[in-house]
């Protein structure tokens, strides 16, 4: 490869047909599905004032290491937006939408300046719902149920889903403050790379994989012991509307997401099919004081988001959602000059058949192995004595049948009979 040339940026991909007609599969379908359950789809800008992002936590890997911020021309401090929620709540917050609740979807890409490895990406791209407005735990079941459901629709069957409950506000504040206070007296156990986090936000340290640092946190203080009778009834709620809904989980107190917004509920999915760190394919949670903190009335809301990679990835583990195959189509063959292609893969085209062609004059063999390599399932060739006699003949990709000759201008009734 030549110095001057160049490739994505590490930890980004160009994602190329076929592959990517999966992703508008994925994306048709779960527009479908969430639409069937009223939410409706809202585009945002990729990136937003600085200012938006830090309200998802000061103390976050997200918002401190990974950003992708900088001064537009304008002397804006801006950044390309690391997740969907505080983008669609700053827009619940400037437009004030009806709705109670007020239900969005969207789907976009998400940067994050991470350490690019197998599943783990610098771009990465989200779907999601958020649902701002009501506080109502049956809520927090529906969401959860259609993550649940969507997973199970697309033939995932080895997905773990994990909750828990953050409590209020100030329920999660003074946990925070018990818990820091604990791993301040036991610091020096701890491996020296999560020290500095004890003091940023001891919430993170308990999902810390390092062995010395698991070994205290295994006894630390459990955020259930700190919920306040309230938050407890309103998590068992929503424990309730799981077992009834059928949708099977596992209460984890100590799991902690990586974003500081989150109040009373909060989940993972994650996929038995994929390896370590990188196998949460989708959460979400509550984040009822996020509208507040970015300027608009004290909000409930509550959404998920899940990651396209990585759900595609759980899919090929398990060896389902496959990419559709190529739609049924036509492939024109003109050994004469091009003429008749050029004319008819257009009339194909606007009868609404999926036709093609090849370029450049190439030999009837080339063109043919073009016709097998593009899948289509019809070759219409036309050679001199078929153009001398205004007609086509018709060759069957897919079967051994004989092939037939038929006039120029029966074509579009003949092929729409025929597929
Ligand atoms: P999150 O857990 O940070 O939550 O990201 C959601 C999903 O995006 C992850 O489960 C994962 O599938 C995917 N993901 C995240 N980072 C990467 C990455 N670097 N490479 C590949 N995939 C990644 C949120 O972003 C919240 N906004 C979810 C939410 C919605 N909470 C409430 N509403």
């Amino acid at each position: 490869m030549a110095d001057s040339s160049f490739t994505a940026p590490s930890g980004t991909h160009d994602v190329l047909a076929p592959e990517s007609s999966r992703w508008g599969s994925l994306v048709a379908h779960f527009a479908g599905h969430v639409g069937r359950a009223g939410y409706g789809l809202v585009i945002s800008p990729m990136f937003e004032e600085l200012g938006v992002f830090h309200r998802v936590g000061e103390g976050t890997d997200i918002v401190t290491k990974e950003m992708y911020d900088f001064t537009d021309k304008g002397g804006r401090h801006m950044a390309l937006r690391p997740e969907g929620t505080a983008s669609i709540v700053r827009a619940y917050v400037q437009h004030r939408p009806v709705g109670s609740p007020w239900k969005a979807w969207y789907v976009g890409p998400n940067f994050r300046y991470e350490r690019p490895q197998a599943g783990r990406y610098r771009q990465h791209h989200q779907l999601g719902i958020e649902a701002m407005g009501a506080d109502d735990p049956d809520l927090d079941v529906e969401v959860i149920a259609l993550q649940a459901d969507l997973y199970a629709s697309l033939g995932l069957r080895q997905v773990d889903l994990v909750v828990n409950s953050m409590g209020t506000a100030d329920d999660r504040s003074s946990y925070t403050e018990t818990l820091g206070a604990w791993l301040g007296e036991r610091s020096d156990d701890l491996d020296p790379a999560d020290r500095p986090t004890v003091a940023t936000n001891p919430m993170r340290v308990l999902d810390s994989k390092r062995a010395a640092t698991r070994a205290v946190t295994d006894d630390a203080p459990r955020i259930d012991e700190s919920l306040t009778t309230e938050a407890r009834d309103r998590f068992a709620r929503v424990l309730e509307g799981l077992d009834a809904l059928g949708i099977e989980h596992r209460v984890e107190p100590r799991l902690v997401r990586g974003l500081d917004y989150y109040t009373h509920t909060t989940f993972e999915f994650q996929a038995r099919a994929l390896e370590g760190a990188q196998n949460g394919i989708g959460g979400g949670g509550r984040y009822d004081g996020l509208a507040q903190a970015l300027g608009g009335p004290s909000t409930p809301g509550i959404g998920f988001g899940t990651g396209i990679e990585r759900m595609l990835l759980a899919c090929d583990a398990e060896g389902v959602f496959p990419a559709a195959e190529a739609a049924s189509s036509i492939f024109i063959v003109d050994v004469v000059d091009g003429t008749h292609a050029r004319d008819l893969v257009a009339d194909l085209r606007r009868a609404g058949l999926a036709a093609d062609r090849a370029y450049g004059g190439r030999s009837m063999k080339s063109q043919m192995k073009a016709a097998d390599r593009s899948g289509a399932a019809i070759a219409l060739i036309i050679g001199e004595d078929e153009a001398a006699a205004d007609e086509v003949t018709v060759r069957d990709l897919r079967h051994d049948e004989p092939q037939e000759r038929i006039a120029l201008d029966t074509v579009i009734d003949h092929l729409r009979k025929r597929l």
